[in-house]
């Protein structure tokens, strides 16, 4: 079994702010950082620092050489991985508030030059079986969709940053969805309180009544279901200082766990550990911890 993300890879410019900008308003920031990101790049991060047979496809500019060493040092197999000569790499702006909290901006540059051909590709060396992991940062989504559930590879979607190229793809052909309460939220056009996921759940539910879904809710922990269960799991309390990649460090684990055969509570556990370590650092891909970290805690 081999385990394929094709995704962003972001070069990100973090800003440090008193406060998350509100319009009109001009803010002199404290900081400026630098860091390896992209969901795509820090998913396969996670993957590959907890030990998961990890490739990851998409394509980089020439600018962006350190965003594929970092992903070799965590053990991803960049073979899939292209340099663009003339389109600069994806990048981010990112403020990031005392209280930890962040937002982000986001420029697509190499990610959105994803073509049919690269895709076609790369999917020959995978087969049924593999797993597909995918986020809505690069160009052709649907069709590769399409391809590898023709292929019989079960494809695992965060569907973030949520928009119509999201909702356009067939419930069936997804086989887990891990998401936030603002996605389910966005995705399921549903109205939901911070501290009642209920409404949020059965829409899911109701939406895509086969696929197996983990929500995460913040400080509240996550919960997983499918047509016949539903498993919660609480989140470790930490001071945050940066909650950037949190969500992409728990889907990395959560999957790493479920793909070695661990059950849904134990995945959901040791996600939850290591995006508890995330927050705790700054950066994205930098933040995201290692397997051995996680079983020290
Ligand atoms: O999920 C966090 C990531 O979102 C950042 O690293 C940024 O690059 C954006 O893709």
């Amino acid at each position: 079994m081999k385990i394929l993300n094709y995704g962003s890879l972001n070069i990100d410019y973090v800003y440090k702010v008193d406060h998350i900008l509100q319009k009109g308003e001009t803010q002199a920031s404290a900081s400026r950082q630098i860091f390896a990101g992209g969901k795509g790049l820090n998913q396969s991060v996670a993957l590959g620092r907890a030990g998961a047979p990890i490739w990851h496809a998409g394509c980089i500019g020439t600018d962006g050489s350190f965003l594929m060493k970092l992903l070799t040092e965590a053990g991803v197999n960049c073979d899939h991985l292209r340099v663009l000569a003339d389109t600069p790499s994806g990048h981010t702006v990112i403020q990031n508030s005392l209280d930890g909290d962040n937002c982000i901006l986001l420029y697509g540059g190499a990610n959105r030059q994803v073509t049919k051909e690269q895709i076609e590709d790369t999917l020959q060396s995978f087969s049924a079986g593999d797993y597909l992991v995918l986020q809505n940062e690069i160009s052709g989504l649907p069709f590769l969709v399409e391809q590898a559930h023709e292929k019989g590879m079960h494809i695992v979607l965060n569907p973030s940053p949520m928009d119509d190229t999201i909702r356009a793809l067939k419930p069936d052909h997804i086989d887990y969805l891990l998401l936030n309460e603002i996605e389910a939220a966005q995705l399921t056009a549903t109205a939901f309180e911070e501290e009642d996921p209920e409404p949020l759940i059965k829409a899911l539910r109701e939406h895509f009544p086969k696929t197996r879904i983990v929500l995460t809710l913040g400080s509240a922990g996550s919960v997983y279901f499918d047509a016949k269960e539903l498993i919660r799991q609480n989140a470790f309390p930490v001071r945050a200082v940066d909650t950037t990649a949190a969500g992409d460090t728990f889907t990395g684990y959560f999957l790493a766990g479920i793909t070695e055969g661990r059950s849904v509570q134990q995945s959901l556990e040791m996600a939850s550990k290591a995006a508890s370590i995330t927050v705790t650092r700054p950066g994205a891909a930098p933040s995201i911890p290692t397997r051995e970290e996680i079983e020290n805690i």
